[in-house]
């Protein structure tokens, strides 16, 4: 039998370790990184969207005393350091020298000896735009004649960026052409910010005399920036080290290379002093790393009975100024190809275009793998809408096409092989919470009493845990990941990760898989991370990546260390090696269960006590290339009313029901769902990124960029089912972002069930009570 008891492994809801100095105020984020003789850097940004850059004086900053340097993109010419290579092969300006494009780009860079000496400069720098027509619209940047944003590139002389496809063009024609019915939706995922608690940040400090660059970075991804650093500055790679302290939230903000990173390291290169730049919320809100901002048009065609015959999807994708964002180079608009979702379509066809406008760079992953949620977003509105027009009920249009449990492993018609599923099991558990059949009767009894109310449904299946490596890298390094584990002669142990934790609670998870493993109690095991002096080569923590990944690297080398405990094991009971069982903690001999080591026997006689010829430690390190994606799946069930008066929509009740296999740590995974659905609530009621034709930000602040507070978040009713992934050591997949990517679609499909009688088919998220009280109106139901 196996004995988990007391080492605290898999399945076992402990608290998180790292909460322990959380809660107390005692984590270590960028900005309490002090250096001696530290300087300090504030960037000037642009306060137009698109100009040519006609001058920049600065004398009169430089001769605030206390200025130690101005620096702009005339200086960093000078170094080859006034471009940048991005994550997707493009290039993006580090400080202006030809054009601002987009508003809050950096123009100049002021060192100083305090922050407030710095930002009073950044006042006395006189620069002179020369405007320039801005491009907001996607669409119409696309259009013959539209002013080059990206005039600086040789090559470019429109603003498109990209153009790729995926699936199966004429069998989807054919599809379409035998189908009853063609269901059509167009929309719009808005742009959002994931505003993470800690914004953008690092402490470069490059030493003189050695040539060491320390940098602590807010960085999703340390070692892959280590590499890009080495190549963008030509910095020899052993010299850069990149430690990352906590991260106060990430969600795919830290992935790209910022500038203030770039321009901090070339200061404290150039200056031999430390030089920190820590951005304000305002210059977050403004210039990093935005999420989705997606235009989809989609076409659904189906049988009179509601069987699915064919997908068609058009997208256009708004990347701002620079194509900065991390896709995996042979995927242009990421993976938003699972947009067959948990459906037994035989046929699809995705054409994607991406286009410059004069805004921030974005489509970081934000709380999604690589646009999988607004993948999720567009298939479940357009299963809801097909619902509507073929009056069948949008559950059973679900139930009847589903992939079903036997046709996994299950290959989609624009190319994953979907691992395992039971999505009727999914769907039917969250049915059977929300009381999904008296639901629909309340309802029209209801209705008849001039209340309005709507139930919404999302089911979703979501492809994390990138890599292979075969096929997925990150500016052509492939994403596997990394585990090395060292156990010490007491029987304690250190594990070394690849992958970044900025708040998931790895260091209590990790420990937890090392629990089962070799039976070593969790809290024995210290799990380290973020130093790339220290740790073991990974791509780092997005698109809910490190349990599939580094989790598998982590089962992989306990394994590993298990096999050798064994031999040990074999020569202190002085027995072969064939008659010795494991069970968790303990190896014994078979059929004498009292003749037993345990692991930490086996430990200290690993530094003391090893066979002859045997290689001394305990230790060893492993990179885990997975053999595919993972995809977890889930159904959520959202309850809404409208008040009749006000436009304004109230949730009711949120069901959610998600399966990500087996759970290392449940309450974790809990936490992560809880998240995930905060967000997807936000998204749909609240929460975007606009901007004025000027191309001004109406999102700077969190007065104008809502996001809500408990005080607005709807109460959760999470369940789970369990299907573990069949490749996984574990049999666990990732979770990270399954609420955000499920849960905005059931709340607009909620509101739209309650005015589906008004003829809504169609609200653009965010659902804002005015949008609701203009459909109420029109239909005569506003009172
Ligand atoms: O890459 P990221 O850590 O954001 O995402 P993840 O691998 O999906 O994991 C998020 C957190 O949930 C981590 O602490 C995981 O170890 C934990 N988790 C779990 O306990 N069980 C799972 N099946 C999946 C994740």
């Amino acid at each position: 039998m196996a004995v988990h008891e007391g080492v605290h492994g898999i399945g076992e809801s402990i608290k998180r370790v790292e909460d322990a100095r959380f809660i107390r105020g005692k984590g270590t984020y960028v900005d309490d990184i002090v250096l001696p003789g530290m300087l300090h850097m504030f960037l000037l940004r642009s306060p137009v969207a698109h100009a040519r850059l006609v001058s920049i004086n600065a004398d009169a900053a430089l001769a605030l005393p206390g200025v130690v340097a101005v620096v702009t993109g005339k200086d960093l010419e000078a170094h080859n350091l006034a471009w940048m290579p991005t994550l997707s092969g493009d290039t993006q300006a580090v400080l202006a020298t030809d054009k601002v494009r987009f508003q809050g780009q950096e123009v100049a860079a002021v060192i100083a000896e305090s922050p407030y000496v710095a930002q009073d400069a950044l006042e006395l720098i006189e620069v002179e735009y020369d405007p320039l027509p801005v491009l907001v619209d996607p669409a119409r940047s696309l259009e013959a004649g539209a002013p080059v944003i990206r005039d600086d590139k040789e090559d470019q002389s429109s603003n498109h960026v990209y153009h790729w496809e995926s699936g199966d063009k004429d069998a989807t024609e054919r599809a379409f052409a035998q189908a009853d019915v063609v269901v059509n939706l167009r929309t719009h995922y808005p742009r959002s910010h994931p505003a993470p608690m800690e914004t953008c940040g690092i402490v470069a400090d490059v030493n003189p005399a050695t040539g060491k660059a320390t940098l602590y970075m807010t960085s999703q991804a340390p070692h892959a920036h280590r590499t890009l650093f080495a190549i963008v500055a030509g910095l020899p790679e052993q010299n850069i080290r990149i430690k990352t302290p906590d991260i106060g939230g990430g969600f795919g903000n830290k992935v790209p290379i910022y500038p203030g990173y770039v321009v901090a390291t070339a200061a404290s290169l150039l200056i031999g002093r430390p030089v920190k730049w820590v951005e304000s919320r305002q210059e977050n809100l403004i210039s990093t790393g935005f999420a989705r901002d997606y235009h989809m048009q989609g076409e659904l065609a189906l049988n009179r009975d509601g069987k699915m015959l064919g997908l068609r999807v058009k997208l256009l994708s708004d990347q701002g100024a620079f194509y900065a964002d991390a896709q995996p180079s042979k995927f242009r608009a990421g993976l938003f190809h699972i947009v067959t979702g948990s459906y037994d379509l035989p046929a699809a066809h995705v054409v994607a275009d991406g286009a410059y406008t004069n805004k921030a760079p974005g489509g970081v992953a934000y709380r999604c793998s690589f646009r999988v949620t607004e993948a999720s977003y567009l298939i479940e509105r357009l299963v809801q809408t097909a619902a509507y027009e073929l009056g069948i009920d949008p559950a059973d249009l679900r139930l009847k096409n589903f992939i079903q449990p036997e046709q996994f492993p299950y290959r989609s018609a624009t190319g994953f092989e979907y691992d395992s599923g039971d999505y009727p099991a999914a769907m039917n558990l969250a049915l059977e919470k929300v009381s999904y059949r008296d639901l629909r009767r309340e309802q029209e009894e209801m209705r008849a009493q001039g209340r309005l109310i709507g139930i919404g449904l999302a089911s979703f299946t979501e492809v994390v845990g990138a890599g292979h490596g075969k096929d997925y890298d990150i500016a052509g390094i492939k994403m596997f990941d990394s585990a090395e584990l060292r156990v010490h002669p007491t029987g304690k142990a250190i594990l070394k990760i690849g992958v970044q934790t900025q708040g998931q609670g790895h260091e209590t998870t990790f420990a937890q898989i090392v629990a089962s493993e070799l039976g070593i109690p969790s809290e024995d095991v210290l799990v380290q991370y973020g130093d790339t002096d220290n740790v073991p080569y990974g791509l780092g923590t997005y698109a809910s990546r490190s349990t599939p990944t580094a989790g598998a690297a982590t089962s992989v080398i306990s394994r590993k260390l298990r096999a050798k405990a064994k031999k040990i094991a074999a020569h202190l009971l002085e027995t072969s090696e064939e008659d010795i069982e494991w069970e968790t903690g303990r190896f014994f001999v078979r059929g004498a269960p009292d003749r037993a080591v345990t692991i930490q026997d086996t430990a200290f006689a690993a530094y003391t006590n090893m066979p002859d010829g045997m290689e001394a430690g305990l230790e060893g390190v492993h990179y885990y290339d997975p053999p595919n994606m993972t995809f977890p799946f889930g159904t959520y069930a959202v309850v809404v009313e409208i008040d009749r008066g006000t436009g304004e929509w109230k949730v009711l009740r949120m069901v959610a029901v998600d399966d990500c296999g087996v759970r290392i740590n449940p309450m974790i995974v809990e936490g992560q769902i809880h998240g995930g659905l905060t967000e997807g609530f936000a998204t749909a009621a609240m929460q975007q990124i606009a901007f004025d034709e000027d191309g001004n930000c109406l999102g700077a602040n969190f007065t104008d960029y809502l996001i809500p507070t408990a005080w607005e978040t709807p109460d959760f009713e999470t369940f789970a089912t369990v299907t573990p992934s069949p490749h996984h050591p574990i049999g666990a997949k990732g979770v990270g972002e399954s609420a955000t990517v499920g849960s905005p679609a059931a709340y607009v499909n909620a509101v739209i069930d309650a005015l589906a009688h008004a003829g809504v088919r169609n609200i653009d998220m965010p659902v804002t009570s005015a949008k609701v009280w203009e459909a109420l109106s029109q239909a005569g139901l506003a009172e």
